[in-house]
């Protein structure tokens, strides 16, 4: 590293450390080691400013899936700068990338969703989405209908009301007291929460139910929309069992509530289809989608809407007084467009099926008798390793995720980014890792989980 570098790299620190508060962050801890800071990104790699070469198992967060460094869309962007870099879609106006961004995501979403509401970020959609069932069955004459039921470590977002749609209590913390009209059950988290002898099958039967005693508990009539995200994120890349989402899709038919998916993390091809929304044969009102869009290029997130919602809202001679600032930005429609025609035209979303997705499950699995490994789990391109302190029981570690983060901080120092949320390492690569990408993530994935296993093996069950 040349002292130049050095320099540049510790003052850019320190001005981090003088000037940047950090999201989801303990600065305490954080300020003392320094920020990481990266420098460049080339197709699914990242560099920081020491010079290092990143392999991104994350994209980004979720994000990057075709892969940094895409003149295409920097060209895209530029374009529309010059020709119009800002118009509000406020006021009857509208401009041609919102347009053709709003036609192209109605041909590729399920066939009741094509109408969009645009926002620059998963919570602001998820708002969004809040508002508008609310508005949808007071229009109906049934305002009474305002409860949204998700599930506890459910991520929705970090404002207040998306947040609190969430069921992540360390998100609660803040926001206390909770944004009222939200209820939490239970998620379908087989390998952490299913009893003895209990089959993925049974559980996943058992979670779903768990929404219709919620909907009796509270009165359905009071019951507005469930919320869910079809495959759990944030909360640990939890797969529901292959019995949960029909099960959760014939008591939302039954109760004629909403069915808002969360695919902020699913849309645009993690799956194998456009929405994992068509991978699961759910039949959403509402799907909620950010990131991916864009390849996270730029700030965009939108919300799909059910032909039956957009009925009432033009029946009636109501304002739906909400919007943002930059609803349907044109640089970042432009920016999506030119995204998704990548997406499509090199066949990323069906190399899911055929090629990446396999990859990864065939990679991770290949850990699941490692001695920390309790549960290795796969769905298209999202995956997680669960350690656990004793595999035979699936006893956890004390203080749930101080192992998760020695793990993180082993494979990070080996040139790798896999997340861990608590004691469960996850990822979620670009749509366009290839077979070299999968051996070296195997490579050092092995390497930092015997590293780990070193350091806390007087925790393990002999
Ligand atoms: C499923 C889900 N919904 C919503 C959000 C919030 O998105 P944003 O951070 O863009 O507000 C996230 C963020 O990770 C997410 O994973």
């Amino acid at each position: 590293m040349s002292s130049r570098t050095q320099q540049t790299n510790y003052s850019l620190q320190q001005l981090d450390a003088l000037h940047h508060l950090h999201p989801f962050t303990n600065h305490r801890t954080m300020r003392a080691g320094g920020a990481r800071v990266i420098v460049r990104g080339e197709g699914p790699y990242l560099w920081d400013a020491d010079g290092n070469r990143i392999l991104d198992g994350m994209a980004g967060l979720w994000t990057t899936s075709i892969g940094s460094g895409r003149k295409e869309l920097a060209e895209a962007a530029y374009k529309q700068m010059l020709e119009l870099p800002y118009y509000n879609t406020f006021f009857k106006t509208t401009h041609e990338p919102v347009v053709r961004l709003a036609h192209r995501l109605a041909e590729i979403a399920p066939p009741n969703l094509n109408q969009v509401f645009f926002g620059s970020s998963g919570s602001e959609s998820n708002d969004t989405a809040i508002r508008l069932i609310r508005h949808y069955w007071a229009l109906k004459g049934e305002p009474k209908r305002h409860i949204i039921i998700s599930r506890t470590q459910a991520y929705h977002g970090s404002t207040i009301a998306a947040g609190s749609m969430g069921g992540m209590s360390h998100v609660h913390q803040h926001s206390y007291p909770v944004y009222p009209g939200f209820r939490h059950v239970m998620d379908p988290y087989w390998y952490g929460e299913a009893m003895d002898g209990e089959t993925p099958e049974a559980f996943g039967l058992r979670a779903a139910k768990a929404l219709e005693d919620e909907i009796l508990a509270v009165g359905p009539e009071n019951v507005a929309a469930f919320a869910g995200e079809p495959v759990q994120g944030a909360g640990g890349v939890k797969i529901a069992p292959s019995t949960y989402w029909p099960e959760v899709q014939k008591i939302i038919d039954k109760y004629g509530i909403l069915f808002l998916a969360d695919e902020v993390i699913t849309g645009f091809g993690r799956l194998g289809k456009w929405f994992a929304s068509d991978y699961y044969g759910i039949r959403p009102n509402l799907i909620t989608f950010a990131k991916a869009v864009t390849s996270g290029y730029l700030p965009l997130s939108g919300l799909l809407v059910d032909d039956k919602i957009v009925d009432v809202l033009n029946g009636h001679n109501d304002d739906f007084n909400h919007g943002y600032t930059f609803s349907g930005h044109p640089v970042a429609c432009a920016v999506a467009l030119k995204n998704l025609e990548i997406l499509e035209n090199e066949h990323l979303i069906e190399n899911v099926n055929t090629t990446t997705g396999p990859a990864l499950a065939k990679m991770l699995g290949k850990f699941k008798d490692h001695p920390l490994v309790g549960e290795v789990r796969s769905v298209g391109l999202l995956g997680a390793i669960e350690l656990v302190a004793d595999k035979r029981t699936r006893k956890r570690f004390d203080q749930l995720g101080r192992v998760g983060t020695i793990c993180r901080d082993h494979f990070v120092r080996e040139g790798f980014i896999m997340r861990a949320t608590f004691d469960t390492m996850v990822c979620a690569p670009a749509l366009i890792w290839t077979q070299a990408q999968f051996d070296e993530a195997e490579a050092v994935i092995g390497k930092a989980l015997d590293q780990t296993l070193n350091d806390v093996a007087g925790e393990i069950a002999a």
